[in-house]
């Protein structure tokens, strides 16, 4: 997949704190989609906007992980700190961890703010246990009108512990997708 002539952006979520990692908690000093993010902004000349939340998430796993769960439940669009334009882009890639089989519902805030039409969205996910799971699915419904493509998942343990090996594996997905 090559985006040559194409104005990029990469929009993306990820939180700094504790995660489930190889059956336990690890608190991760920078974030697994964070690095990705980073890395495909350097190969795609792209600018980059990070999804934040106006509440913090808290950083312990099982906090966090019922605040997401409670979210999703109930279908709550979190607000934003600030937003950004998609105007003068042609492609979004679109990061997030995996959260609760699904996107955190802070994506879906954002998807939900803008019109795709026209666009295309490239999803990437980092994951625990169960790849994408429902995440493209639920992106689909948020922009119906996108050129959505197949995107990628990979696992977060992998990035945070061998990350060359891991932004290696991402670079060979473009080369052959
Ligand atoms: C609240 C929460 C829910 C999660 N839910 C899932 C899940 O449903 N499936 C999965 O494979 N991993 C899950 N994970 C693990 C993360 O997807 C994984 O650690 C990811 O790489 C974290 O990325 P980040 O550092 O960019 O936030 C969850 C982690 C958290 C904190």
């Amino acid at each position: 997949m090559n985006f040559e002539g194409k104005k990029v952006l990469i929009a993306y979520f990820s939180h700094i704190g504790e995660t489930f990692s190889n059956g336990d908690t690890v608190e991760l000093t920078k974030g697994n989609t964070e690095t990705i993010a980073k890395h495909l902004a350097k190969k795609f000349n792209a600018n980059m906007f990070k999804i934040e939340t106006k509440q913090i998430y808290p950083v312990d796993y099982k906090q966090c992980s019922e605040i997401a769960k409670q979210e999703q439940e109930s279908n709550i669009r979190p607000e934003l700190v600030k937003n950004c334009s998609i105007e003068g882009y042609d492609v979004i890639i679109l990061g997030f961890p995996c959260w609760w089989r699904s996107v955190p519902m802070a994506v879906l805030t954002f998807l939900d703010s803008h019109d795709f039409t026209g666009k295309t969205i490239l999803p990437y996910s980092t994951h625990e246990w169960s790849g994408k799971a429902n995440s493209e699915t639920d992106i689909r419904r948020a922009c119906p009108t996108a050129n959505l493509l197949e995107g990628f998942t990979i696992h977060g343990t992998w990035v945070n512990t061998s990350e060359d090996k891991a932004l290696a594996f991402v670079d060979k997905w473009f080369e052959e997708n």
